[in-house]
């Protein structure tokens, strides 16, 4: 049997005084697209930024293509909430500079792919207007969008997304799930995404499954609830799809009954 292209193996993070999650196990296979939600402060990030390897788990094993996670890479593309862009690059520079940091050629035609790969997911964002602007400059919606861009521009193996459209109106928003998709479907390195989010809606319209996790201290992996709609997926029919009502009230049920007691 193919073994999953990433796996968390009774992953634990014990913060100073704080143990945040305990014993996580999670298979991740390659092709997939599994959002993880849970309430705030339940440790999210932290498994997001172990998978990214910014962080080493405390106990257990996070491995991917069945080699252990031990710092950051150019398989793995991240978009953190707090979105850190440099502040002293422009835009364009912003998303350059992290196409430049993974794909080192400097020739010509390889510097000119850059650029029109800058240009085309600044584009894709509704930034390209801006792209001379610094970070500074910009409003909090139109960060995080560049910061998207960069994520996307990378077109890394696997997608870490952090909430990253939290912070955005509805129509940028729609817009960029469109893109997600399509980068996730189309373009051929970008096979596997791992997204945070809040919004239940935005989870079953774009995930394989969606992982509910419960609250800390010691907080583990509630359900993993599969989302069975076929793909195309359309927006606005999904949500007339005979499975929807049934997805939506059992994942809004994980999220609101009373959470089980876990032994700090
Ligand atoms: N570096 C850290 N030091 C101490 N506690 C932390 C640290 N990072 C996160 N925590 C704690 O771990 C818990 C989970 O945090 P986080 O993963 O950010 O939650 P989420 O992303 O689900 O909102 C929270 O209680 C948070 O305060
Ligand atoms: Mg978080």
């Amino acid at each position: 049997m193919e073994s999953p292209y990433l796996e968390l193996r009774e992953v634990t993070m014990a913060f100073k005084g704080y143990t945040a999650v305990a014993g996580i196990n999670l298979s991740i296979n390659k092709g997939e697209f599994v959002s993880l939600i849970g309430h705030s402060g339940c440790g999210k990030s932290t498994l997001l930024n172990m998978i990214a390897g910014l962080a080493r788990p405390t106990a257990g094993l996070v491995t991917l293509d069945g080699r252990q996670i031990t710092g950051p890479g150019p398989d793995r593309g991240v978009v953190f909430q707090q979105h850190a862009l440099l502040p002293w690059l422009s835009v364009y520079r912003n998303v350059y500079e992290a196409i430049d940091s993974v794909f080192p050629g400097r020739g010509p035609s390889e510097t000119q792919e850059k650029r029109e790969r800058v240009e085309r997911v600044l584009r894709v964002v509704g930034l390209w207007e801006h792209r001379h602007k610094h970070p500074g400059e910009l409003s909090g919606g139109m960060r995080q969008r560049t910061a998207v861009a960069r994520a996307f521009a990378i077109v890394p193996r696997l997608l870490l997304l952090d909430e990253p459209f939290g912070a955005l109106d509805a129509l940028t928003r729609a817009a960029l799930h469109e893109e997600l998709v399509r980068l996730w479907t189309f373009d051929q390195n970008t096979e596997t995404v791992v997204m945070v989010t809040h919004d239940i809606d935005e989870a079953i319209y774009l995930s394989d499954r969606v992982v509910v996790m419960s609250n800390g201290p010691r907080a583990r992996i509630r359900e993993i609830v599969d989302i069975p709609i076929p793909r195309p997926r359309d927006k606005r029919s999904i949500l007339h799809h005979p499975a929807y009502p049934d997805l939506k009230e059992r994942l809004i049920g994980l999220l609101t009954e009373a959470p089980a007691v876990n032994a700090a």
